[in-house]
């Protein structure tokens, strides 16, 4: 589980082949013998000096006053992404008024030097790997930095290991598949771990995970999770996760183009899976319980059809209209046993589950919707300081009734095109019933078709970091 990167807490870097320094615009420990119309300190930009064997990297943050926590974070990712592309494998960062920071500097760097690489033949592999990282601050800072890096380590290591587990392909990470990575995890962590098999399923009557997995050979399960941080009395946290491991629309089927993507339409329940992962390494005094329905979205003689209509494990039905709006109905039957089964002092679930949300805010924000204000600000605050950025959308009646089913409780399709996103909320609110509870919609932000400053394409882990900071706060 731990990554291979050593990292330590240094007065003095005696020599260091690789040494990073951060500089403002307004900087003034400027690098020596460069001119400013060289290099400004514009934000993520970098200069390389070389003195003998010894080389300095010199990162760029910007206007001071406009300086956060993601900005170390990427800058951290910009220096180890270049430098390990240098052949450097020991990396000092300097800290200098940063130590507030350690902790972002610490995650962009190890998020940085994660590479997905379990397909590649040996020779093909990078040979350079980050194996130590040296954080170089005063003697007074030391205690504190210590305890931010092992912040640091921890989250990193969960979003690294959630972006292991999303980049896996469908004919890999299948429903039991995941389970078995949850299970293991348990093992690890000190965790309950429940995996509810098909006929578990069937015989609890989850209809929704059923109807979704029931195209598939590759069977759909329910995995709950439990941490117990604050004793049996208090009332846990559930955190639900959308684990489609691969989603071609069924017989709604999606359109060729881009559907590999359709992997890491297992996001939502990996985070959750990271998070409780983070949870319990980080020893937090809450109770959190991770739930996950997995299931395969494919076309088949089995598979369910427009015009079903299935029953959920609180009895509430669902008319299908689209097999491809497959999302909810696995997440509601999962919301509807959280509900149940833990009466849970919140609910928070993570979901892939519209591509109108992309249309919306693009790759960089995902949706959030909740009417619980405690949510709201723990989880937009958490947003900001972790650099996985949340943007409200709206919870409303006319959204609630564009959802209406003559025949059932509720439709799985919205007003056509239209607010796709928003639709797709009021009908998981309806499962959610009186439990306070936040939705996220993750579709664009859950895996980057593009390199990111300190992650590279594929899954990127967004949720993990931002939901445990959301915990500590609520
Ligand atoms: N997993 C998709 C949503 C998605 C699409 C995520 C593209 C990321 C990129 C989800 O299951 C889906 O297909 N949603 C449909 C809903 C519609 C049929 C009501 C969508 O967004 O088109
Ligand atoms: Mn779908
Ligand atoms: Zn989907």
């Amino acid at each position: 589980m731990s990554s291979n990167t050593r990292i330590q807490v240094v007065t003095v870097a005696a020599n260091p082949a690789n040494r990073v320094i951060f500089v403002t615009k307004e900087s003034l420990r400027w690098p020596k013998d460069v001119a400013k119309a060289e290099f400004e300190g514009e934000k993520l930009t970098s200069v390389l000096l070389r003195n003998g064997a010894e080389r300095t990297l010199y990162v760029g943050l910007g206007t001071k006053e406009k300086i956060q926590a993601d900005t170390l974070r990427r800058a951290a990712g910009v220096a180890v992404k270049q430098l390990l592309k240098i052949g450097a494998e020991e990396i000092a960062i300097e800290l200098d008024n940063w130590t507030d920071k350690a902790q972002a500097i610490v995650e962009g760097a190890l998020i940085a030097a994660y590479r997905f690489e379990d397909f590649k033949t040996p020779d093909s592999r990078r040979k350079v790997s980050l194996k130590r990282l040296l954080l170089v601050t005063s003697a007074n800072d030391q205690a504190r930095v210590k305890k931010f890096v092992a912040a640091g380590e921890i989250l990193a290591e969960a979003t690294n290991f959630t972006r292991s587990i999303g980049n896996q392909p469908a004919n890999i990470m299948t429903p039991a598949a995941l389970a078995e990575e949850a299970r293991a995890l348990a093992r690890d962590c000190d965790l309950k771990c429940t995996i509810f098999d098909e006929k578990r399923l069937q015989r609890d009557k989850f209809g929704g995970i059923l109807a979704v997995g029931q195209g598939s050979a590759a069977a759909p399960r329910l995995i709950v999770l439990e941490y117990w941080g604050a004793g049996k009395k208090q009332k846990p946290v559930a955190l639900v996760g959308k684990a489609i491991t691969f989603d071609t629309g069924g017989i709604s089927l999606k359109p060729g183009a881009q559907m590999d993507e359709m992997k890491f339409d297992k996001m939502g329940g990996c985070a959750v899976l990271g998070a409780m992962q983070a949870i319990s390494c980080l020893n937090l005094p809450i109770n959190v319980v991770g739930l996950i329905p997995a299931a395969e979205n494919m076309p088949s003689d089995r598979a369910y059809r427009p015009g079903d209509i299935v029953t959920t494990y609180d009895g509430k039905t669902i008319e299908v209209l689209n097999t491809d709006a497959e999302g909810r109905v696995v997440l509601v039957d999962a919301l509807a046993y959280a509900r149940l089964t833990y009466k849970p002092r919140y609910m928070v679930d993570f979901a892939t589950l519209t591509g109108a949300c992309v249309v919306a805010l693009g790759m960089n924000r995902a949706g959030l919707f909740t009417d619980t204000a405690a949510l709201r600000e723990s989880l937009l605050a958490a947003g900001a300081e972790t650099g996985d950025s949340l943007w409200e959308l709206p919870l409303a009646e006319d959204y609630d009734n564009d959802v209406k089913s003559d025949v059932a409780t509720a439709k799985n399709t919205g007003n056509g095109r239209w607010a796709g996103a928003c639709t797709a909320a009021s009908f998981l609110k309806i499962w959610a019933g009186d439990v306070p509870w936040a939705h996220l919609d993750i579709a664009g932000t859950a895996w980057t078709t593009s390199d990111k400053p300190y992650i590279e394409k594929g899954a990127t882990g967004f949720g993990v970091r931002l939901i445990v900071d959301a915990l500590q706060r609520l």
